[in-house]
């Protein structure tokens, strides 16, 4: 909706250069700290989902801060992915290339009832990395996995051909 898209235009702000030269960072903080705007697109982002999601799967940090009130929203649970290093235990992990160095995230063993009907959600989807390793991570649960959704989707970089397969749905997708 062109209202939706207003509003995400005002309220994430973007800042050239960073984290390295040539990237234009975008912050979705001005989104969180608008009660009404969160509120606004939170409820809009619910009508976009499929049925029958049981739980929603983000990836810490961003992941978490748009996936729980998703969840809540829609009446789902949520389960986090997390970065290495914050789990106790002998957490599942997969460690993923980046476009520079690599990262690891893990997630309890127990995470997923059997059979559960699961989403992937994060902020944005970019480079699509983040996204393949987590769906990759948890399709080795006994899980369905009945997409993924995220708040913002950078059109020029392809994620969605890294997620092809795998059904998608995007609040505001930026070409370009
Ligand atoms: C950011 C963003 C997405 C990911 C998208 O996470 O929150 O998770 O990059 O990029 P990709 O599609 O190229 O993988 P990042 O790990 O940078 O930071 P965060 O901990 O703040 O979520
Ligand atoms: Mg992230």
């Amino acid at each position: 909706a062109a209202e939706i898209d207003a509003l995400l235009s005002s309220h994430i702000s973007e800042h050239p250069d960073f984290p390295i030269p040539g990237v234009l960072f975008r912050d979705i903080t001005p989104l969180l700290r608008d009660p009404v705007a969160l509120r606004t697109v939170i409820r809009h982002w619910a009508t976009l989902l499929p049925e029958g999601v049981e739980y929603l799967v983000g990836t810490e940090a961003r992941g978490f801060v748009l996936g729980a009130p998703l969840a809540y929203e829609i009446g789902a649970g949520f389960i986090p992915v997390r970065k290495a290093g914050k789990l106790p235990g002998a957490p599942a992990g997969l460690t993923y290339d980046l476009e520079y160095g690599s990262a690891r995230i893990e997630i309890p063993q127990d995470s997923f009832p059997a059979g559960a009907r699961v989403l992937l959600v994060d902020d944005l989807l970019a480079t699509g990395g983040t996204a393949a390793a987590t769906l990759e991570l948890t399709r080795r649960f006994d899980v369905e996995v009945l997409g993924a959704t995220f708040l913002i989707e950078l059109a020029a970089l392809r994620g969605r051909d890294r997620l092809a397969g795998t059904a998608l749905s995007t609040v505001w997708r930026i070409e370009g």
